[in-house]
């Protein structure tokens, strides 16, 4: 594949098969990622890799102040709130392509509760990646970690391995400060599930769309 069509194959996959994922191709995948660029070199990337009983103490954890209704607090606000269009408009034809895969009605409520929650299993991937940075970091270096990120979604391709980003799990970082060892002060961006994709899966089938170039692009000659 080129690199063109790698970055239009890459998707988002949130059923996983239950197999291991080699240590070897983690380090390989990572080890492409830091050649990603950053700010003067800055390289202002850190990552947690998560597996076994650690993520299943991490997961539950989660899953524990999700159940118990915690209020989430992440380092940063992702969205505008409220939303305009013709942002909302795609946030909304996402979640509804993603609830039909799963037959998951506008009003249940429980089952949209359950999809969520499976964020913080990362869709029972074997890998849970946690990317973070140290807390001194500023807003440009939020640049270099959305590099570093699209660089292993990109490398995870090549090991025939699949991903989906998850921000879901920047939403309770006092958990994974704890459980991880992480500084009191770190800046928790985004997880990522890591593993096989079950291609059977319906879920997996949903693909995102996108807005013609000639809508967001302006030459000047
Ligand atoms: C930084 C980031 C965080 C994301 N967080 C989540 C998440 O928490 N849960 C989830 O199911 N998908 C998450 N996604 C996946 C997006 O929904 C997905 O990338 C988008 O709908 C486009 O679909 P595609 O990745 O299949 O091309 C995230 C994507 C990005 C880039």
């Amino acid at each position: 594949m080129t690199i063109c069509e790698t970055i239009t194959a890459r998707h988002s996959v949130r059923q996983f098969l239950d197999k291991n994922v080699k240590q070897k191709d983690i380090v390989a995948i990572l080890d492409a990622a830091r050649h990603s660029p950053s700010g003067s070199n800055t390289q202002p990337w850190q990552v947690a890799v998560v597996t076994g009983d650690t993520k299943q103490r991490v997961t539950e954890a989660m899953v524990d102040a999700f159940e118990e209704g915690e209020s989430p607090n992440p380092v940063y606000q992702y969205y505008p709130d409220p939303m305009p269009s013709p942002y909302y408009d795609r946030v909304k034809a996402c979640g509804i392509a993603l609830y039909q895969s799963l037959n998951i009605s506008r009003d249940d409520k429980a089952g949209r509760r359950a999809q969520w929650a499976a964020n913080y299993r990362s869709f029972d991937a074997p890998v849970m990646l946690i990317f973070w940075m140290e807390g001194i970091m500023q807003t440009g270096s939020y640049m270099d970690m959305g590099m570093f990120m699209q660089s292993t979604m990109l490398a995870a391709l090549d090991f025939g391995l699949a991903t989906c980003p998850q921000a879901a799990l920047a939403q309770y970082p006092d958990i994974l400060k704890k459980q991880l060892g992480l500084p009191s002060d770190a800046i928790i961006l985004s997880g990522m599930a890591l593993g096989y994709e079950d291609t059977e899966a319906d879920v997996n089938q949903v693909r995102t769309a996108r807005e013609e170039l000639n809508n967001f692009t302006r030459y000047y000659d």
